[in-house]
């Protein structure tokens, strides 16, 4: 049918300019010089106008053509997602696509100098600015009572703040008493490691793992993240600390997860739904899934301090698999979300999900934050961060317009639980491969039942066809219990 390859075109074409702005996005954060942002924030408000075009007035132009009821299931599947999308995308004016690109491109650089000097004031004004524009946005794309539910269904289709608020608080009530157990251990991964050693053992243990460097690279930025430039270019970033080496080593196995989730989607008919990630819920899974599930299990760390062995023998002569277990299964609040364990984890998630709700609701004001964020912190973790770098400034997300998404962290672990413990009941000897270093079985398993899915499908419908259930109320709850059992 010639007006749906005019389609597949039109949407290949669409995926090209969103990958030089990937590709500007990645240049940004890793080794762009510093005084070229202003430069690269209008490159990018150029390229946010032109691809506002395409999706929205061009697209809607080759649409009109395309009756769905005469489609093959596959291509039904692609256009009525993509029918969703262009009425998503026609609710937002050119002008306000433009200014939250300009915006957030000059405030992440800005939000990278105060939490450099941790100096909030610095980044407050930008900050103020996104506020108002995603209000915008929200206004724009409509909603039934909260405008913050208008921003999280751009991350998480249908989720609503109550319903997110229905899942957290028991985690917040269940954990927030057993927010300790201290376990007595001496930390194996305390040793001090010069960086490009480290970098250097990130890069070949990555690669067990499954990271395929014909395909991608990994950088360092303030703040680690993935970014899928193309099908056949994944870039991950890290942070190194030369004492810590479980700082780089845990967030670079959580950015794999991601990585490994890009490298496995369908090559064919690139930018339509069909080669696209589900949503930011299944991202984090599998980010969460890699990092936590299988990174911080017995089995793993068994694997783990093999590769210690081998690749950095001058500090791991020998290196215990359960001190390994037993720290990184420490419970303990710390000032940093991504250094969290898995059980205050979510007490961080929480507070992010209720400032950003009551910031977008203008509840509360954006020179409010130091101040509530601390006091969150000490009614949630008991612990008050010393100052706002290691606060309110230590995540890029709002810098970047992120607001809405730190829900699905929580979302993606508590799927990445039923994913789990599925899969260890369709492979009984699942220990036994990690142990060995064998994930392809995994690699497989999550490929068929889940990225080839691609976009075609919500979240909860991949969950449901992938472990033969709805997302189960006590899915990380018995993961986490029988976990924290062991330590
Ligand atoms: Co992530």
């Amino acid at each position: 049918m010639e007006t749906l390859q005019k389609l597949y075109k039109h949407l290949e074409k669409i995926y090209h300019f969103n990958s030089v702005v990937s590709l500007l996005s990645w240049d940004q954060e890793t080794y762009m010089p510093e005084r070229a942002f202003e430069h690269r924030s209008q490159q990018m408000g150029l390229m946010a106008s032109l691809i506002h075009q395409l999706k929205t007035t061009e697209l809607q132009e080759i649409l009109k053509d395309i009756n769905l009821n005469e489609l093959q299931r596959r291509d039904f599947l692609i256009v009525k997602r993509v029918k969703q999308d262009l009425d998503k995308w026609s609710k937002i004016p050119e002008k306000l696509a433009v200014q939250l690109t300009e915006v957030t491109s000059q405030a992440q650089y800005y939000w990278d100098k105060a939490k450099k000097n941790d100096d909030f004031d610095t980044f407050a004004p930008y900050l103020e600015k996104i506020v108002s524009l995603k209000i915008e946005e929200a206004h724009c794309l409509g909603f039934e009572q909260n405008p913050y539910d208008a921003l999280l269904e751009d991350y998480e289709k249908g989720l609503k703040a109550s319903d997110f608020e229905k899942v957290i608080r028991p985690i917040v009530e269940e954990f927030y008493q057993k927010k300790s157990n201290s376990v007595l251990t001496t930390n194996p991964f305390k040793c001090t490691i010069p960086a490009y050693e480290q970098l250097k053992f990130a890069n070949q243990f990555i690669q067990d793992l499954g990271f395929d460097f014909r395909r991608g690279r990994q950088d360092i930025s303030s703040h680690p993240f993935s970014n899928a430039i193309s099908i056949h270019d994944i870039r991950i970033t890290t942070r190194i600390m030369e004492e810590d080496l479980q700082y780089m080593l845990y967030s670079t196995i959580h950015e794999t997860g991601h990585a490994l989730y890009e490298m496995g989607l369908n090559t064919e008919l690139l930018g339509t739904p069909y080669s696209e990630t589900c949503s930011l819920t299944i991202h984090e899974s599998q980010s969460r899934f890699w990092e936590n599930n299988i990174g911080r299990s017995l089995p793993f760390c068994k694997f783990l301090a093999s590769k210690l062995q081998e690749y950095l023998p001058q500090y791991f002569s020998e290196v215990s698999p359960e001190a390994l277990f037993y720290t990184l299964n420490e419970v303990k609040p710390n000032f940093i979300r991504t250094e969290s364990d898995e059980v205050t984890y979510h007490l961080h998630i929480a507070l992010r999900f209720e400032l950003e709700r009551d910031l977008v609701n203008q509840v509360i004001q954006v020179k409010d934050l130091p101040t509530l964020w601390k006091e969150k912190m000490q009614s949630y973790l008991g612990i008050i961060p010393p100052n706002d770098s290691l606060g309110v400034l230590q995540d890029v997300h709002w810098s970047a317009g992120l607001i809405g998404y730190f829900p699905t962290y929580s979302l993606g672990s508590f799927y990445a639980a039923q994913i789990y413990s599925h899969l260890k009941s369709l492979y009984p000897d699942f220990d036994f491969h990690i142990e060995k270093g064998n994930f392809d079985f995994i690699h497989q398993w999550l490929k068929e039942n889940i990225f080839s899915k691609g976009r075609m499908f919500y979240s909860h419908e991949i969950l449901q066809q992938a472990t033969g259930n709805p997302l189960l109320p006590n899915a990380f709850k018995d993961y986490i219990t029988s976990k924290l059992e062991l330590v």
